[in-house]
């Protein structure tokens, strides 16, 4: 397929039929018998069909998989889970015989092309493939443009030989090269065995010391920064100065409130877009969790509780789950503590060994994050209704749902776990979509500022003993003012 559309410009619908043409077996002018009309499937009536974009109520033939897109019936989804409206693909055909149907015209009914059964599959096969590599612009053209991305920070897998972390570059460019629309052209890291060895792995890309300089020589369109977190904010900045058309920076976005704006806003100002790796929200529990919500499975979503180690590292992944399940919905308030009386580095970062962060959503949903010592709430998030209650463990079993309608508490099925690595695809696949289609990603900075707002927040609320209205009016860390302060941590207790 990619021989048939590599180019670098929007591809047309008949260059599309052109594709599917050459994918269907023995779619030659021999094969009357396939076609209703007694004609052979022609490129240009494959294209009319693909033209034509309404969905059809028809059965969904979509495949299985981890999408939980709500659109129409009848349309199939990209692994990022948005609907794909070209390729509509219905079942059922004269005499019983199973057929597959492209539905669709641009006026009068929808021409229909039948294809024997054992042709359906591969057709289907073909499609899918093929909607895995292409994007439908807004004005309604096909494009697989190629984006060449540049990795800053490249690390070594976890628990692997001299590994300082758990080499989240890695899993960034695995789930871009599964796309099949980026090419890893160039590195920076200031480790050259690092450096030299991610080459070796992913295709020998160029290596560069300094990222500032590979920034400038390679112009890159896309740049994942996979860096501590007290470089995301000047890379970041760098990045988007440099030209650079997305950015997708690993969490947490920053060790303060004010960096972590100036990212975000310089961003939207130049009009790069900008991601932070919570890859949770593209994971089958969360995602189902969050579809049980909306179907009502619980009633009307009441509270939101959820545990883990600490508010800066992994409390930014649950945050931002909070926002996930209660639709975006702003924060309005916060009232936190933290204990620092000894701290500890997370990814070079101090972080409190105890905290607790409780706010409340502007359409009244209360959030509660317990975190670090002695905090366990029986799994990692609860989500409470009028009508029962939803848990994420940390384990067996993954997703669980209580009601109080007397069928007590059942288990629900899922493939993934909470940290399955399938999410990473599903993260590169949604950042070129939105490339090239201008959408907002899941994992956008709109999103990940909300969920930053109300870290800086409960630490604020500590400093000040007192709530916090939002948004937050303070610059820095409160937590690390306090430290600097020696009004917590170790010398506040000597
Ligand atoms: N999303 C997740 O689930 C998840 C999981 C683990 C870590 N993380 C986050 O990922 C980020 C990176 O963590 P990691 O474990 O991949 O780190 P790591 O230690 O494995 O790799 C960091 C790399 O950055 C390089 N580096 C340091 N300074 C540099 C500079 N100035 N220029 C270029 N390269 C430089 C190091 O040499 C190293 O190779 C952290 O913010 C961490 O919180 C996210």
């Amino acid at each position: 397929m990619s021989n048939v559309l590599a180019t670098a410009r929007p591809l047309g619908f008949d260059t599309l039929g052109a594709a599917i043409a050459l994918y269907v077996p023995g779619n030659a002018a021999t094969a009357p018998r396939y076609s209703t009309t007694g004609a052979a499937l022609s490129s240009p009536t494959i294209g009319a069909a693909l033209r034509h974009p309404t969905p059809t109520t028809a059965p969904s033939t979509q495949p299985p998989g981890p999408c939980r897109h709500t659109g129409g019936a009848g349309t199939s989804c990209t692994p990022a889970g948005r609907p794909n409206p070209g390729a509509v693909i219905r079942r059922g055909g004269a005499q019983g015989e199973p057929t597959a149907t492209l539905s669709g015209a641009p006026t009068g009914p929808p021409p229909a092309i039948f294809i024997s059964q054992d042709h359906r599959a591969r057709l289907q096969e073909a499609l899918r493939d093929f909607a895995k590599k292409v994007t439908i612009t807004p004005k309604g053209g096909i494009t697989d443009m190629r984006y060449k991305l540049a990795v800053i920070g490249v690390g070594r897998p976890w628990k692997t030989e001299g590994a300082t972390g758990f080499g989240m570059a890695h899993a960034h460019v695995t789930g871009f090269t599964k796309t099949e629309r980026c090419d890893l052209v160039a590195i920076a890291d200031i480790s050259r065995e690092n450096a030299e060895a991610f080459a070796a792995q992913y295709g020998g890309p160029r290596i560069h010391m300094d990222y500032a300089e590979m920034l400038a020589a390679e112009k890159p369109d896309i740049v994942s920064i996979c860096t501590w977190p007290h470089l995301h904010c000047p890379m970041t900045l760098a990045a988007a100065e440099a030209g650079v058309r997305a950015i997708h920076c690993e969490k947490p976005m920053a060790p303060t409130w004010g960096e972590a704006k100036r990212m975000h806003e310089t961003c939207i100002a130049r009009g790069v877009q900008l991601t932070f790796n919570h890859q949770r929200r593209f994971l089958e529990p969360f995602q189902t969790a969050r579809e049980m919500v909306r179907s009502g499975a619980i009633g009307t979503l009441r509270r939101l509780e959820s545990q883990c180690g600490d508010l800066f590292d992994w409390g930014t992944h649950w945050l931002d789950m909070m926002f996930f399940f209660n639709e975006e919905t702003p924060a309005e308030w916060v009232v936190g503590q933290i204990d620092a009386r000894t701290t500890r580095k997370v990814f070079g970062v101090p972080l409190e060994q105890q905290g607790l962060c409780h706010f409340k959503f502007a359409n009244g949903v209360r959030a509660t994050l317990y975190t670090g010592f002695e905090t366990d709430i029986g799994c990692a998030n609860r989500l409470i209704g009028d009508d029962g209650i939803i848990e994420i463990g940390w384990g067996d079993p993954v997703l669980r749902m209580s009601r109080w309608d007397g069928r007590g508490t059942e288990i629900v099925p899922v493939s993934e776990g909470i940290h399955d690595s399938a999410a990473h695809a599903r993260v590169a696949a949604d950042i070129v979509h939105c490339l090239d289609t201008g959408d907002r990603p899941l994992l956008s900075s709109h999103n990940a500022i909300r969920s930053t707002e109300v870290i800086f927040a409960t630490y604020e609320s500590s400093r000040r003993r007192g709530r916090v209205d939002l948004p937050l009016d303070t610059e820095d860390s409160a937590l690390l003012a306090m430290l600097a302060q020696g009004l917590i941590g170790s010398e506040a207790t000597g």
